[in-house]
């Protein structure tokens, strides 16, 4: 059963191929460039780069692995969250190939793809496992079971901005350009981590062990940039990215050990961070627990992530979407599967 996986809720118009686990071909084009002067994605710009991008990225993912539309049996799409718009087109698209092929269509929460995404690399997913989801709107601490059966489990979440958001709007204060997470981490090779004391939020005896918040870290690199003009923006960078980094990893670490759990999962965007990978495999190493991250290519959006979920929602026997689903822009992370026929 080859699965087309369809993703479209932000920048990024993703396909990708997936059957038994394995990745057989993908392929993204990304609105960021027409974005960048706006200093954040514009919905309506972004919607209509999906709506010129979707048909051939599938074709261009078809391409890659060595398949035509015949070969598909089942298509998996982003219901949400996301962009309303954004995810419209896609929802769209992967209704027209679903119906015209005649296979079932199945509704994938965008977040649970993420956690997928890691499974075309590593094989199947430890049960139980701790995943530390890091993305430009999302951060949370989960307890994943069997991704495609079991309610996943909330161990924490930001009370804010996500720890992608930090980046992006730190970035901005600091004079780099969007997307701000790859810049601080370009910038953050030339300066000191402990140039300046950022706080490490949340991390306190009293604190939600799990809970994230980014908003004051956030406003400490803005009110740094006003303080220091001309100030050294490489030690900003570094500095900053060090305390999320931290803050990150030991309530990660934290979580695996109060719950028992051998395995580290840490996806999406910010996982792509040099510095959050190098931290949570030095402390990983140090606490003997199995660390495992995507690789960078499928850290940031993509199709592959949701023809993975698909794939494993088929393998589950799990109930297919009606056609007329719709998009839900601010679905919980509950489930992988989103809006299931009744
Ligand atoms: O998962 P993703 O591609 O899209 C969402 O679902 O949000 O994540 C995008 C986020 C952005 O905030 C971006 O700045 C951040 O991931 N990001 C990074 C890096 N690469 C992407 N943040 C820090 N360091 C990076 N190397
Ligand atoms: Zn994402």
């Amino acid at each position: 059963m080859v699965v087309l996986g369809i993703e479209s809720s932000c920048d990024e118009t993703g396909a990708g191929l997936v059957e038994n686990g394995r990745l057989l071909g993908h392929a993204v084009a990304s609105s960021m460039d027409e974005h960048a002067r706006f200093g954040g994605v514009v919905p309506e710009i972004a919607a209509r780069a999906h709506v010129h991008a979707v048909g051939p990225v599938v074709r261009a993912a078809l391409s890659d692995a060595g398949l035509g539309l015949r070969d598909v049996s089942a298509v998996a799409v982003t219901t949400g969250p996301g962009l309303s718009g954004a995810l419209h087109v896609g929802v769209a698209a992967a209704k027209s190939y679903a119906y015209s092929l005649g296979v079932p269509l199945y509704g994938v929460h965008h977040l649970a793809g993420h956690v997928a995404a890691d499974t075309l690399e590593h094989g199947p997913l430890p049960n139980p496992c701790v995943v530390l989801i890091v993305s430009g709107g999302h951060t949370s601490l989960l307890l994943v079971r069997d991704l495609a059966r079991d309610p996943i489990i909330h161990l924490g979440d930001t009370l804010d901005d996500a720890a992608g958001e930090c980046f992006d709007k730190a970035a901005r204060v600091l004079g780099l350009p969007y997307p701000g997470g790859p810049a601080i981490d370009r910038a953050a090779r030339d300066g000191d981590p402990r140039a300046i004391p950022f706080p490490r939020p949340m991390t306190g005896p009293r604190d939600d062990p799990y809970a994230f918040s980014f908003s004051g870290l956030k406003t400490a690199a803005a009110r740094w940039a006003e303080h220091h003009p001309g100030g050294h923006v490489p030690d900003a960078a570094a500095s900053l990215q060090e305390a999320i980094a931290d803050v990150l990893t030991r309530k990660a670490l934290a979580a695996c050990r109060e719950h028992g759990v051998r395995d580290l999962v840490v996806v999406g965007g910010v996982a792509a961070n040099s510095r959050v990978r190098a931290l949570a495999e030095e402390r990983c190493a140090a606490a003997g627990i199995r660390l495992r991250v995507p690789p960078l290519r499928l850290c940031t959006d993509n199709g592959a992530m949701i023809a993975a979920v698909g794939d494993l929602l088929v393998r589950a026997g799990a109930r297919p979407a009606p056609l007329d689903v719709s998009i839900d822009p601010s679905a919980p992370l509950e489930r992988a599967i989103l809006a299931p026929a009744a």
